[in-house]
């Protein structure tokens, strides 16, 4: 049956992280692999609470099909939490999506033919990346700065593309905390990723996830809300870092056009968001208390990054040569280790000692590739775990580097 798979399905390996986490199911390792928000600070009252209410009072509709752009309740509710973040958008510019990777995978559906261009940081959300691959598409990416997007960069590369006559579709950033770098964009390069955005008429993906997610320093404007409804930005947001991601509930915004266009390929492959899901976001907006709630998460996660900090510096000293980002939020520390190392080899061998990371490489964009680099999840781990899984991946990074040192001088 292999012979008749559409060509870009034949080597189609999908989201590699998916692969890695079947081969580290043992309970006995310490993950530091997901991507997942701890279970700790999921508002469980509230959510069986309404689904109960739900059920009881409107189970017809409850359980019925839906409406494809999602429910108007849902919608007036997000449109009025978006305004605490200067985003002034009505009901045109919003349709409910099946979670974040879904919002990602209809923004690709929408733009991409085979071999065009997305701009994209370097490196990026893999999940992204095995999206956009369904597509075919092919990157024009730049290095990550500690202050975010190398935006120069990125217009000169656009300058070029543009005088071979291969405008690329569009910009993919997250701005805040990025998945995996946790680098937040700074408000001098959003306004410049913005005005290249504007300049050669370049749609802006700000994909965020982890906005809510700030544990120190100062909110910056989201990239959607420094357009001003202009029509450059489409935002894609996901209930799973805030409330959790078993609802898979999520939402695009944009301008009126695209939204339509969103809403005709959601009819067309998942058709609607379970209503039930719905209904708890809209509960959650609307009648729990979000800043009690949002700031319980953030001092949770804090503590957890302060205490996956501290490990660091105990068990990797300087002269290891490795590299890791201080975030002031997000979920993920981005480890950058001796070029000699590669994290992918690492991994197995780490599994062995049974502590786990992502190794770098799935973050990359086609032909980008580097290998000594690693993303480690800080937010679902207990502390005792931290402190025996970095304990454990401090030993087997000196093993490798040492056995290395031996390869090298046995040739
Ligand atoms: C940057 C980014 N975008 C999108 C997603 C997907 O979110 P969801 O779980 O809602 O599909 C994630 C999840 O980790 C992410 O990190």
């Amino acid at each position: 049956m292999k012979s008749l798979f559409a060509n870009i399905m034949k080597e189609y390996e999908g989201y590699k992280i998916g692969k890695m986490l079947c081969y580290i199911q043992d309970p006995e390792m310490i993950s530091f692999a997901g991507g997942l928000p701890s279970s700790d600070v999921f508002p469980l009252d509230l959510i069986q609470k309404t689904a109960e209410k739900s059920l009881q009072e409107d189970p017809d509709h409850v359980l019925q099909y839906s409406a494809i752009p999602g429910e108007k309740d849902l919608m007036e509710a997000i449109i009025d939490y978006l305004q605490k973040d200067n985003i002034h958008i009505k009901l045109e510019n919003i349709m409910i999506t099946t979670s974040g990777q879904h919002g990602i995978d209809l923004v690709g559906r929408l733009f991409l033919e085979h071999k065009d261009i997305i701009v994209s940081d370097c490196p990026t959300f893999g999940g992204a990346l095995a999206s956009f691959e369904l597509e075919d598409a092919e990157y024009m990416a730049k290095d990550i700065e500690e202050d975010g997007s190398d935006v120069k960069g990125m217009e000169a590369g656009i300058e070029n593309l543009i005088n071979q006559g291969r405008k690329p579709k569009f910009i993919y950033v997250v701005p805040d905390f990025q998945n995996p770098s946790s680098i937040t964009m700074s408000l001098k390069k959003r306004l410049a990723i913005l005005s290249t955005s504007k300049k050669y008429g370049i749609p802006l993906l700000e994909d965020s996830p982890y906005r809510e997610l700030r544990y120190k320093g100062k909110n910056i404007p989201s990239l959607y809300s420094l357009d001003k409804n202009q029509g450059n930005v489409i935002g894609i947001y996901t209930f799973s870092k805030i409330l959790c991601p078993g609802l898979r509930v999520g939402f695009n915004i944009g301008p009126s056009e695209v939204v339509k266009k969103f809403s005709l390929i959601k009819g067309a492959s998942i058709l609607n968001t379970p209503k039930l899901n719905q209904d708890i976001c809209t509960a959650f907006l609307r009648e729990y208390d979000l800043d009690a709630h949002f700031n319980r998460a953030r001092k949770y996660y804090s503590e957890k990054l302060n205490f996956f900090l501290e490990a660091m510096e105990e068990n990797f000293p300087e002269d290891m040569g490795v590299r890791w980002t201080k975030p002031e939020g997000g979920l993920f520390l981005w480890i950058t280790m001796p070029e000699k190392i590669n994290t992918l080899e690492l991994f197995y061998e780490a599994a062995k000692e049974k502590v786990a990371f992502v190794p770098g490489e799935v973050c990359y964009p086609k032909g980008y590739l580097k290998h000594n680099t690693m993303r480690i999840n800080f937010s679902y781990p207990t502390k005792d775990e931290i402190v025996e899984g970095v304990k454990r991946l401090s030993f087997v990074v000196k093993k490798y580097l040492t056995e290395n040192r031996k390869n090298i001088s046995a040739k």
